[in-house]
């Protein structure tokens, strides 16, 4: 039986911090691993918070990612550039690239910016919504280690390469699309299996292409399921060119497991900025912006559903929940990060008083 313990961000913050510096990574750095993986689990995206921390660490401690990023541009036009990110650590290497598009597309209307040489970059959103303070429309894509076979394969070739959009609205909250193009994030496979539950049958298959239930098959000769049949499988496909063979770095086979501690993972991703003033008046836009949301939420609803929602709302719905009641945890990813926290002689996470109940 699995207790969820409940913490603030501030706690998951500070933890995830101390345990990166005792890793070797510099503050600042450890900063920005740590928000990237709070603003997950603040999110309600379970799969690519705090739980990630512990593989981060095995990597650093194999000496397999770099604990100093040093990113280079390698290309560059006015609205394009490539980053090296040298094998450093992926939220840090992204946030550079991402302000870099930002930058980018202040002076051009839009900024491109691919990276090559990366590792994980936790969720995809947290870098695209980086351009709606500006009045920006962010975009955040990555490739991964091969999950998904090529449609009606049984092998997989491609990863579970996740798309963000994060749209500015007036008054409305933002829309922002964040998933990957397999039915779900690996993450989730994996979370299941770290707490010993079933996955639903249309989430994976085995290694005879057949569906399967069990987390261990799906993460061990299956492959995971894309999102609409061929169409996510050829999204993900396309996704790994822009993230892997367009910045000049590894696809397919090329992109390893966070799990291997033998190589660098190689991962690559691709940040836009589009600047919403180059194309329309900016007042406008978001005028519509909110006209949609609003049309899309006054959808009649299909039988059995209670409310349609906008991409990004059940997400901004739970940052509120949890900065307010605290983030449930399981008791088997704390197992882990005590593991964590005795190695760097790390302060255990507060808990929120009463959530033991
Ligand atoms: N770094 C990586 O390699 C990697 C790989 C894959 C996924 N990810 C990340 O994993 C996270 C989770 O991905 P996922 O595919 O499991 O997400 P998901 O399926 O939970 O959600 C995908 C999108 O659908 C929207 N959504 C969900 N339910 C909805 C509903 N009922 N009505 C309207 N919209 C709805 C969400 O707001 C979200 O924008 C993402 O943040 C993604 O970036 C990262």
């Amino acid at each position: 039986m699995y207790m969820n313990v409940k913490y603030y961000p501030s706690e998951i913050q500070r933890f995830c911090c101390e345990v990166l510096e005792g890793a070797g990574v510099r503050r600042s750095d450890a900063e920005i691993v740590a928000r990237n993986l709070t603003a997950a689990d603040r999110r309600g995206i379970e799969s690519h918070g705090i739980m990630r921390l512990p593989s981060y660490v095995a990597r650093l401690e194999a000496g397999v990612m770099e604990k100093e990023t040093v990113t280079r541009v390698v290309r560059e036009t006015r609205a394009i550039a490539v980053v090296d990110a040298a094998n450093g650590l992926g939220a840090v290497a992204s946030t550079f690239a991402m302000k870099l598009a930002l930058r980018k597309s202040e002076e051009c209307g839009v900024g491109i910016v691919g990276v090559k040489s990366s590792n994980h970059y936790g969720i995809a959103g947290f870098y695209a919504m980086m351009a709606l303070s500006r009045d920006m429309i962010g975009l955040s894509f990555t490739n991964a280690v091969p999950a998904m076979a090529p449609w009606g394969g049984r092998a997989a070739y491609i990863g579970t390469n996740p798309i963000c959009v994060a749209i500015p609205a007036g008054v409305e909250r933002p829309i922002v699309y964040d998933g990957a193009t397999s039915v779900v994030a690996k993450g989730k496979i994996m979370l299941a299996q770290k707490k010993r539950v079933p996955i639903p049958p249309t989430w994976a298959a085995d290694g005879w292409g057949r569906p399967t239930t069990d987390p261990d098959v799906a993460l061990s000769d299956g492959v995971l399921l894309p999102f609409g049949g061929y169409k996510g499988s050829g999204i993900a496909l396309a996704l790994d060119v822009l993230c892997g063979v367009l910045p000049g770095g590894a696809f397919g086979f090329g992109v390893a497991a966070i799990a291997a501690l033998d190589r660098s993972t190689e991962v690559g991703h691709l940040f836009a900025a589009l600047d919403i003033a180059a194309f329309s008046p900016v007042g406008e836009f978001k005028e519509k912006v909110d006209r949609m949301i609003r049309e899309v939420r006054a959808t009649p609803p299909a039988e059995g559903i209670e409310r349609i929602y906008v991409p990004g709302e059940i997400e901004f719905e739970k940052e509120v929940e949890s900065d307010t009641n605290g983030i449930a945890i399981s008791q088997a990813v704390l197992d882990e990060l005590h593991g964590c926290a005795s190695k760097y002689g790390v302060e255990l996470m507060k808990p929120v008083s009463g959530s033991r109940a």
